[in-house]
């Protein structure tokens, strides 16, 4: 779709649109079947106001997913939905498509019989009479965060201010994992980060190929279906996208080179919340999860790498979604503790984020804004001169990549970190000695405890010969779990040690979902590893592309062309 301005038409009057279908560009200008070998009428209801048209008729693209029914949890009915971040909803409605703009929306969204729409806004009305829903969003949001999802989709009440909504054979899941334990989350960052502005706040269980563990729409968090694990032991993606209700949604990164300030600030926010209610030992112990992916993540592409820097530079072109690890996450998570440190009183911190949200709210700034804000609050560390502490200079944080120069302490984790860290030690002997390991009862060990295990075990692999398929019998509750970080872990101990027999567990975890940070480091794991795991890959790959989101389709694309190996 082209649009012209004024100065670049013949007249130099009156901005010009238009559109050209061939060969396949009419997929992001209305939704149905693009091929030449189907022809049908149409009709069309248009309404453009000058300057920036305003379509009454949806435009559409690729990038908004539509699903079939058999990509849907109950197979009966198709599903659509849209994922703004980064700069995907450029291609869902005419926008400033960038996080430096926010602005108020409404919209009026008419479905077929039998469907409900939700969207990320302040109000939710339906007018029975036509299917028709009305949203308005009352508080200015980044375009990145205006979301639709369309589907038989039904809701479920789980506290004052919250509901689950999902498909209606998910929902009794969706809402005994959920009954009563948001308000608390809610009470909590309240309380440490100052008011909740959102009015509502409800999840939204997606159908199994959406790419992320969750995404923070204001009033409506979309979460993959993965989290209905049964016992609660994936709250911690709730609590992170909670935590974007203040950073993120309400003080916003200017652009994508900061998103840092997103996700580093959240991690932390994340890490409070799950501190008040489930204690440091747990919290340190999910912290060290991260810092291992991070560890991989830097191992992976060297820790020199551009990208490993807070501040990174998006040339023009690039998009930023293409720049996503686990650095802005943990490496941000490391800086926020280290200002924290500089304080050096938990309370005194607390206290600073809730006066920098209450500095920036419904603002987006930089980096430098934000470190400014920090100096002028704390005048007596300013005089200290500790921006400029020789090796923990701000700017070295921000501007060179690498391990991060100052690491919180997580030994408040250690009573649960050990135990997993020495059975992992056991499990990697060449002889084994099934005395110890069966001393070891890990029955009552958490899914964080069962992932830092296998975490390890994954570091040490390829273990001796046959010791997988000894771990494999001796821990059904590992080797066979639902729990989706838990498959993760044990489909890559499974190809980094080529344990043949338990590949069709790979097969079934790709098949069964589509989250971006689950489906790439198995394909990695498959490319880089035999070649019947190579051609696992390739097999799972045809199977499951059309049901996979189109980005991660193309970056599991690249892995599939890439040398073996070399991902
Ligand atoms: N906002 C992100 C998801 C995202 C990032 C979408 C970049 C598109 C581009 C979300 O808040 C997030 O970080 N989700 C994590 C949760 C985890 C860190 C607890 C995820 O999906 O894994
Ligand atoms: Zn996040």
């Amino acid at each position: 779709m082209s649009w012209l301005d004024s100065f670049q038409t013949a007249q130099k009057e009156k901005p010009f649109l238009y559109t050209s279908g061939f060969p396949v560009l009419n997929r992001s200008f209305f939704p149905g079947f693009h091929t030449p070998a189907m022809k049908s009428t149409c009709s069309a209801k248009i309404q453009v106001k000058s300057p920036i048209p305003h379509l009454e008729l949806s435009l559409v693209s690729h990038q908004v997913c539509w699903l079939t029914p058999e990509q849907t949890a109950g197979k009966q009915k198709p599903y659509m939905y849209t994922q703004g971040q980064a700069v995907l909803n450029r291609s869902f409605f005419p926008c400033f498509d960038t996080p430096a703009v926010k602005s108020t929306y409404s919209a009026t969204v008419k479905v077929p019989e039998g469907f409900t729409a939700v969207m990320s806004a302040t109000t939710w009305e339906k007018q029975e009479k036509d299917n028709t829903f009305t949203f308005k969003m009352s508080q200015p949001i980044p375009s990145y965060l205006i979301a639709l999802a369309v589907g038989d989709i039904v809701s479920a009440e789980v506290g004052p201010r919250s509901r689950v909504w999902a498909e209606p054979c998910l929902i009794e899941a969706a809402r005994k994992e959920y009954d009563g334990v948001i308000e608390e989350f809610l009470a909590v960052g309240e309380k440490l980060f100052g008011p909740y502005v959102w009015g509502r706040y409800d999840i939204l269980f997606m159908p199994p190929s959406f790419p992320f563990g969750g995404m923070e729409n204001p009033c409506i968090t979309f979460v993959t279906p993965c989290l209905l694990a049964g016992d609660r032991s994936l709250v911690d993606v709730v609590i992170h996208e909670i935590s974007h209700s203040w950073f993120g949604n309400l003080v916003t990164n200017a652009n994508w080179g900061e998103f840092w300030l997103n996700e580093g600030f959240t991690m932390y926010a994340q890490r409070r919340i799950s501190t008040v209610v489930y204690g440091a030992a747990y919290t340190c112990l999910e912290a060290a999860t991260g810092r291992a992916l991070l560890r991989q993540h830097m191992d992976n592409t060297g820790e020199d790498h551009p990208l490993n820097k807070l501040r990174v530079k998006i040339e023009p072109g690039v998009d930023p979604d293409d720049t996503y690890n686990e650095t802005p996450y943990e490496k941000g998570y490391c800086f926020v503790s280290y200002l924290a440190h500089l304080v050096g009183d938990q309370s005194k911190f607390d206290a600073f984020l809730q006066a920098y949200v209450n500095q920036f709210k419904f603002q987006s700034i930089m980096a430098d804004d934000a470190l400014e804000f920090f100096l002028e609050y704390f005048p007596e560390l300013k005089k200290k001169g500790v921006a400029t502490i020789p090796g923990f200079e701000f700017d070295r944080w921000l501007n060179t990549p690498g391990w991060p120069p100052y690491l919180p302490d997580l030994s408040p984790g250690e009573t649960l970190m050990k135990p997993a860290e020495e059975l992992a030690e056991l499990w990697a002997a060449s002889i084994l000695n099934m005395e110890a390991i069966k001393a070891v009862d890990i029955s009552a060990w958490k899914t964080y405890q069962l992932v830092f295990f296998l975490d390890k075990i994954l570091q040490k692999s390829p273990l001796p010969d046959t010791n997988v398929a000894k771990l494999s019998e001796m821990y059904p509750k590992i080797s066979k779990a639902q729990n989706a970080e838990l498959r993760l872990r044990w489909c890559q101990i499974v190809l980094k040690n080529n344990h043949e027999p338990e590949f069709g567990k790979v097969k079934d975890f790709l098949h069964s979902q589509g989250k971006q940070k689950y489906t790439l480091p198995i394909y990695r794991a498959m490319w880089s590893g035999s070649e019947s795991a190579r051609a696992l890959a390739v097999e799972t790959f045809s199977a499951t592309a059309p049901q996979l989101h189109v980005n991660v389709q193309n970056y599991v694309k690249k892995i599939l062309a890439s040398e073996p190996g070399r991902t």
